[in-house]
């Protein structure tokens, strides 16, 4: 099992790596340290012996001396080596289960669990004094991370998941959180839920369930992702009675889509996603996109609609009212924006009655949006990062050449290393960090419970965290360019990159 997983641990990651493969590396000091040194001296011992007792030594009485010599040494030479290579067998077995503490706190160096205040990651950063990460005190316990099923409900030991079996689990009391407006906490990482056109609704429903059995509490869905009606039973499972888990402690977001921005289709469309998603009430509803302009799912970026528009303030306002509204009626908690801009933010903080409490945008250590991600922290909004890990399984629609790829970062790449982890890991930790909250999305269980595990422990020192922030490269990976209006052929006017809104 290990070594599959240090094959999925390859993925987008080693073949462009020649110089530092982190998976070779750790795999061939592992191998030799509990295979062929063991297997090599139990050989060589077996051949002394079969040579004692044949006709080497034809007196029987020397054959009886060999023997004894050799059982002793034998026993002296596996006793030392116990000793002495036990801690790098186990440390490196540690490794091989991607950070997860061996399961014996009596022994572990680890602080007994911290008070609830000590699981708010919110502004580590800002902690001028922010210890190396061999000396941090860790949010998460060894304690936390379960083993076994034991202390979760009956439906989290289910391994009938389409994903690989892994028990282990964090205790969601545990993950970090943010602090909204309100006062409401949200956990500090959520799960994605679109497909990117190649998983199936059900994959992604499978998907939910196995992030909520790891310990995921917070999602992030939408109704043109196309399969809120496939979680929606998985929501029903997760908080059927007796199965210990509370609508209230799940964060649940879905976003309305550009082509109900009309005043009469934004409550009919909200009242979908609840239906769909068989709940009473939305944590948060986000105006997925500022521009009411819609396009065919799955359409080439080529395609425009001849009825796109601009961003016309008054408009997204009447939209906006309408979210308002909702959220008086307690349809929805909190609502929010995702993918504005500074330019039209401000006009929106201006004349909104409720303030969005959420922004949610394109964040990751090749797009770091700095004067975006300041104005939004500034003026009291949590930053939601989606595309956290780059989007290596976007659509190729989303794909143009000059791409970058923050995985194979060589920054991001010798920081795993160093945390003996995968670069993933390093951009989710990095994110929680810096005070976003990332929402990466996969289909695998071990990817799925390994990116919850990343931000519950072994957190990035300042000096790794002030390296990534150099490491910007501007690269939006979502453009946007199906939203195009009139003549306009470069995606940037979606971005009011002059500083202006684009008309
Ligand atoms: N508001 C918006 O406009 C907007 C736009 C885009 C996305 N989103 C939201 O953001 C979420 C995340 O974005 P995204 O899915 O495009 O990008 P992402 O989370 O950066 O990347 C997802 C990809 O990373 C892989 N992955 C996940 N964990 C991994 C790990 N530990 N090691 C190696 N690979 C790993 C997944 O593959 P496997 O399945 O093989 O693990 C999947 O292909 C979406 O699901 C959606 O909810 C919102």
């Amino acid at each position: 099992m290990n070594i599959l997983q240090n094959q999925e641990i390859r993925l987008n990651f080693t073949d462009k790596l020649p110089s530092i493969n982190i998976d070779e590396l750790l795999s061939a000091e592992a191998l030799s340290w509990t295979v062929v040194f063991p297997v090599a001296c139990i050989i060589f011992w077996i051949c002394m012996l079969v040579s004692c007792v044949s006709n080497v030594h034809p007196r029987r009485d020397d054959r009886l001396i060999w023997v004894i010599i050799l059982v002793t040494t034998n026993i002296l030479g596996a006793v030392l080596y116990f000793f002495l290579q036990r801690p790098k067998v186990l440390s490196f077995s540690a490794l091989q289960n991607k950070g997860t503490p061996p399961p014996d706190t009596a022994n572990s160096p680890r602080p007994p669990p911290p008070s609830s205040d000590a699981r708010d990651w919110e502004g580590l950063e800002e902690k001028a004094s922010a210890p190396p990460h061999e000396n941090f005190v860790s949010p998460v316990p060894t304690s936390a991370v379960s083993s076994t099923s034991a202390s979760f409900p009956s439906f989290m030991s289910s391994t009938n998941s389409s994903t690989t079996a892994s028990a282990a689990a964090i205790d969601p009391a545990l993950v970090p959180q943010r602090t909204l407006a309100s006062g409401a906490k949200m956990p500090a990482i959520g799960m994605g839920t679109f497909g990117s056109d190649h998983v199936s609704a059900q994959e992604v429903a499978a998907a939910v369930l196995a992030a909520a059995e790891v310990g995921y509490r917070h999602f992030d869905c939408a109704a043109v992702y196309g399969n809120e009606h496939e979680i929606g039973p998985i929501f029903k499972t997760i908080t059927a009675p007796g199965s210990g888990v509370r609508r209230e402690d799940l964060w649940i977001t879905s976003k309305l889509w550009n082509d109900k921005h009309a005043e009469a289709d934004v409550i009919p469309s909200a009242e979908k996603s609840l239906r769909d998603l068989g709940l009473d009430y939305l944590d948060l509803y986000l105006v997925h996109w500022p521009f009411p302009n819609f396009h065919p799912p799955g359409c080439d970026v080529s395609s425009r609609s001849a009825a796109a528009k601009p961003y016309i303030h008054e408009n997204f306002m009447r939209t906006w009212r309408q979210l308002e509204k909702l959220q008086r009626a307690g349809k929805v908690r909190h609502i929010g924006v995702s993918n504005v801009t500074v330019p039209k933010l401000k006009l929106i903080l201006r004349d909104a009655e409720i303030k969005p409490a959420v922004n949610e945008m394109e964040l990751h250590p090749h797009f770091q949006q700095p004067e975006l991600f300041e104005f939004v922290r500034a003026n009291g909004i949590v930053p939601v990062g989606y595309c956290p890990l780059g989007s290596p399984g976007r659509p190729d629609r989303d794909r143009t050449p000059e791409d970058t790829d923050p995985l194979t970062d060589p920054v991001i790449t010798r920081i795993a290393i160093a945390h003996k982890t995968h670069p993933a890991a390093i951009c989710l930790k990095w994110a929680v960090q810096r005070g976003q909250a990332p929402i990466p999305f996969s289909s695998k269980r071990r990817n799925i419970l390994a990116n919850l595990q990343a931000v519950s422990s072994d957190p990035l020192t300042e000096d790794e965290m002030a390296k990534i922030a150099k490491i910007d490269r501007r690269c939006r990976f979502i453009k946007g360019q199906v939203f195009l209006w009139g003549n306009h052929n470069d995606w940037r006017v979606l971005w009011d990159e002059s500083g202006v809104i684009s008309q």
